[in-house]
């Protein structure tokens, strides 16, 4: 908590995975915040407000995750203008208020949380307990906007093309005229960085595109050709093997995950460091990607996957690190390469993780599962842009599953491999829900895939919604 908070407009304290009744809860003093700023708690922060403010936080007889939907909302509240009784709403606690903090008035409920929303008489002090900032909270970023816009007066002035304009104007004073690498993934987010960078300083911008060789089918033959068409200073190196060295013989996922972190880091300091003079490394991080990550360096939210993309600069590198989108969501970050005219098929594709096939393929790596998956993923992408499909669904993958089952085909008894597909909406990743595929569609595609791709016989598709499941398997 910074000690001067007079230039903050509002203050928001977000949820946590910890207990408000823990021995290591978080604590901050409110003393100069309550009735001096307007102030919203989320979920935590909720209960952080009622529990050591006159309220009563407890266990709740059951978690409560996934969806709800508000049974009562109050008649007249600036706060949830716009808001009516039935708004999605999405919860995700194992604590739930039992009493109201002092002052307390109820603003809205739930069937099963009874205090899902209050405010503090007398305070521009609002709180609630499920998530407003997540994709399936419907109305929730008019919620938001409510309280930044009406309570606390924030006026919305964030735009794509400001945003460009600041960033090249700082990362031109940051940097001047020293040299900067950056490993571009094919991905929305490290594209949109590069040219944010080559904007600011050309060719001074030495891009390094990897191929770990679990990369979609062709994907690094053409992408690499798409940032050459795109001006920017790039080299493609496959580094194919030595991933799958790596990966030899390793099931577990976290193990897997961290091996191809530490050959990427390998492969990509091999060629850092053949380019003289470089001061600074770029990354495209992007805000989801720190706070899914901070726990790897002992900050508030659990390690769910390590994320070999932030934080994995190692001492050796002595590298300066720039990361223009940290503080952006994915859905801004399309915007901001839309207002920098880059092609929409680039910035429309769904994101891809940096493990690439490697975390969709359950089980050891071998070339083999690589090529059977690609072949796979390639007939569901393929079938989705056809089918016009493609741009209604957040992120679309196949999963290679390490079980082998029998099947039919022609006279012969088969015994092989089960992919399943998954297919999700969600506008940031940290919460999703599968998409309703239709049938005919599904249909012709698990058809297509066994016919097509020898070594499956059997597609299942993925109906797990984030939480309680991950998008990626692995
Ligand atoms: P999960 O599986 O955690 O995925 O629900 C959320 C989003 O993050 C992507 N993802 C990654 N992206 N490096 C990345 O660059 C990674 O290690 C990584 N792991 C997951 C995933 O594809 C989804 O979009």
């Amino acid at each position: 908590m910074p000690d001067d908070i007079d230039g903050f407009k509002a203050v928001i304290l977000s949820g946590s995975p910890m207990s408000v009744r823990s021995d290591q809860a978080f604590h901050i003093n409110l003393d100069s915040i309550r009735g001096k700023k307007p102030l919203l708690g989320v979920c935590y922060g909720a209960q952080y407000l009622a529990h050591f403010h006159g309220g009563e936080v407890g266990a709740s007889s059951t978690r409560e995750y996934g969806r709800a939907n508000l049974n009562y909302v109050h008649p007249d509240e600036p706060f949830f203008k716009g808001i009516n009784k039935g708004s999605q709403v999405w919860m995700s606690h194992s604590d739930t208020i039992k009493k109201l903090p002092t002052g307390g008035t109820l603003l809205a409920s739930t069937n099963d949380v009874e205090n899902a929303a209050y405010k503090i008489e007398g305070e521009k002090t609002y709180a609630i307990q499920f998530h407003p900032e997540v994709y399936h909270s419907t109305d929730g970023k008019l919620l938001l906007q409510n309280f930044l816009i009406d309570i606390a007066e924030v006026k919305p002035d964030w735009t794509p093309n400001a945003f460009v304009e600041e960033t090249v104007a700082h990362l031109k004073e940051q940097i001047g005229d020293d040299k900067v690498v950056l490993g571009l993934s094919g991905g929305v987010d490290s594209s949109v960085a590069a040219m944010l960078l080559h904007k600011a300083i050309g060719n001074n911008l030495y891009c390094i595109f990897v191929n770990n060789g679990l990369l979609r089918k062709n994907e690094f033959s053409q992408v690499l050709h798409q940032y050459e068409g795109m001006g920017l200073n790039v080299k493609g190196v496959d580094a194919s093997a030595r991933f799958m060295e790596a990966l030899a013989g390793e099931s577990d996922p976290e193990k897997k995950r961290k091996a191809i972190g530490r050959v990427f880091i390998e492969v990509f300091d091999d060629e850092a460091t053949s380019i003289k003079d470089v001061t600074y490394l770029a990354q495209g991080t992007i805000y989801p990607d720190v706070i899914e990550s901070v726990s790897a360096t002992g900050g508030p939210s659990a390690t769910i996957k390590s994320h070999h993309n932030v934080g994995g600069l190692p001492d050796f590198m002595k590298l300066k690190v720039v990361e223009p989108l940290k503080a952006l969501f994915k859905d801004e970050v399309r915007r901001v390469g839309a207002s920098m005219g880059m092609a929409p098929e680039l910035l429309g594709r769904h994101p891809f993780p940096g493990p690439g096939l490697a975390i969709r393929i359950l089980g050891d790596i071998t070339p083999e599962k690589v090529a059977i998956l690609q072949e796979v993923d390639a007939v569901f992408i393929e079938n989705l842009k056809k089918w016009n499909l493609y741009d209604k669904v957040w992120q679309a993958g196949a999963i290679l599953l390490p079980v082998n089952s029998v099947g039919v085909m022609g006279d012969e008894r088969t015994y092989e491999k089960c992919v399943a597909l998954r297919a999700v909406e969600s506008t940031d990743g940290m919460t999703a829900d599968w998409v309703n595929l239709p049938y005919e569609f599904l249909q012709a595609t698990s058809n297509e895939i066994i016919n097509k791709v020898k070594g499956v016989n059997r597609v299942v598709y993925d109906i797990s919604s984030k939480p309680p499941a991950t998008i990626e398997w692995e």
